[in-house]
């Protein structure tokens, strides 16, 4: 008994996230219904002495110290919610639960009161940084109520990933607030990402680099202002040879991506917010794109597509690293706006430069450009859009040169770069003073007596189109 931390769900998540709260020395108990999972957790916990697992729900609920601190690694959607309903008939008041998945952040609110009725607290919890996050410091994103984080803090402190010393965890805010970030942060995730491989395409296809001269491309950058985990597993990638074969694995990887949602959510719920994210949406189309695999190759042999022409190689390596520093910059900036007014929209009151403090390490989307954001909204917490940063618009603008000629050379040549060219096309729209939305103004006005405002002086107008 007087286990510190309990965990529900043994999975390789779990299993992880528990032995690491273990060798911090905190005291865990693990709980799964999988006499395996119980078993693969014993195996790995080897002789370890503070840390137990049982497949049940009493034993495990009776070894924990009150508050008890439980922590769910489960599948987001009902699943979650069966576990709470398996674990609440044996908690007593002030036990916390934690839920540590990509769970949907209007879920997690209904959650937080139904559990607050009942004086449980409850934590959405995002936790990213996959298996290897998880066994050695994730970044984690909790909301909930904030008296009770006092209870997780000092656990999710040390186990979390250390920036230059400081835990990559932060309190957020109520409620869904952790959720949501986390659901941010996966939709930038799937911009990066989506950069990542556009630029890969561009090089591979109008310089023809191998896969070895890939590596080394993405290792070269991985030193530099490009320094982030998805361009240091993208060198990796490359230089991965395939088990079954003697070709190079990434040439054996079917180009249709999977998705589980959360990289949607973001893009919905950005919809719903007004607030635009089309680099984060044009990713979420791609994956989907790329999964209509049949299609494609009809359609392919439909249409001619442009000789691509080859162009010097340096040249494009350099324009290229430019374009994909702007266009991560770009990701960071739509996410990191959809914080900001959701943060309004929701009662989240997040702190930015909290957020991409916990960023900085650990989690999928740590990358060395997120010290200087975080420096930007230290400087002005109150930043609406990191392109109204001072100090980040000489860094864009000496890359955009540059991300005109690569967007430009992708177009002339047919390779779609729709991530990289939506990002161009958002700073160009989202820096314009003046855009031709009036025409559209008059259309509404014209076809559906909608009304418009005018430049010269202030009210609603209305004209009957086409009469003198
Ligand atoms: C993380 C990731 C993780 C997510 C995967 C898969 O931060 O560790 O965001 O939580 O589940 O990246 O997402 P998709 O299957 O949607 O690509």
């Amino acid at each position: 008994t007087n286990y510190d931390f309990g965990l529900v769900g043994l999975g390789v998540m779990g299993r992880n996230f528990i032995l690491n709260v273990a060798d911090n020395n905190f005291s865990a108990f693990g709980y799964d219904l999988s006499v395996a999972q119980v078993e693969a957790l014993k195996v790995e916990a080897g002789d370890m002495k503070n840390v137990n697992a049982t497949t049940d729900v009493n034993t495990f609920v009776q070894a924990l110290a009150t508050p008890r601190k439980i922590m769910l690694l489960v599948p987001a959607g009902k699943i979650v919610d069966h576990a709470i309903e398996n674990l609440l008939p044996l908690l007593d008041k002030g036990d916390i639960i934690i839920d540590g998945g990509n769970s949907f952040f209007t879920d997690t609110d209904r959650r937080e009161a139904y559990l607050k009725e009942k004086g449980i607290h409850f934590f959405g919890s995002g936790v990213s940084g996959g298996a290897e996050g998880a066994r050695n410091g994730p970044s984690i994103m909790p909301g909930g109520d904030k008296e009770a984080y006092a209870h997780v803090k000092p656990i999710f402190e040390a186990v979390a990933a250390k920036y230059k010393g400081e835990p990559c965890v932060a309190y957020l805010g109520p409620k869904s607030a952790g959720n949501y970030v986390k659901m941010v942060h996966n939709g930038i995730e799937y911009a990066m990402m989506q950069l990542t491989s556009e630029i890969y395409d561009l090089l591979k296809k109008s310089c023809d680099l191998s896969n070895e001269e890939l590596h080394q491309v993405y290792d070269t950058w991985n030193k530099g202002r490009l320094q982030s985990f998805l361009v240091e597993i993208t060198a990796e990638i490359f230089a991965q040879k395939d088990e079954l074969t003697d070709a190079d694995l990434i040439d054996m990887i079917l180009d249709k991506a999977k998705q589980k949602g959360t990289g949607k959510w973001t893009s919905q719920n950005a919809m719903d917010l007004g607030i635009p994210v089309p680099t984060i949406d044009m990713a979420v189309s791609m994956r989907e794109i790329s999964a209509l695999k049949d299609e494609r190759v009809q359609a392919d042999q439909l249409y001619s597509r442009p000789e691509v022409a080859h162009i010097a190689k340096e040249q494009l390596i350099s324009q290229a690293e430019q374009a994909l520093y702007f266009s991560f910059i770009i990701a960071y900036t739509q996410g990191l706006h959809q914080l900001s007014y959701a943060s309004k929209e929701y009662g989240y009151d997040l702190d930015l430069s909290t957020i991409a403090k916990i960023w900085r390490a650990g989690c999928i989307i740590r990358a060395g450009l997120l010290a200087d954001i975080a420096e930007a909204y230290t400087t002005d917490n109150k930043l609406p859009n990191l392109l109204l940063s001072p100090s980040f618009a000489p860094k864009i603008q000496g890359t955009l040169l540059a991300v005109r000629e690569v967007v430009g050379f992708a177009s002339k040549n047919g390779i779609p770069v729709p991530g990289l060219s939506s990002a161009l096309s958002y700073f160009d729209a989202y820096t314009s003073s003046k855009l031709p939305l009036n025409l559209i103004q008059a259309q509404r006005d014209h076809f559906g007596s909608h009304t418009y405002e005018r430049t010269d002086q202030n009210g609603i107008f209305h004209t009957e189109w086409g009469k003198e």
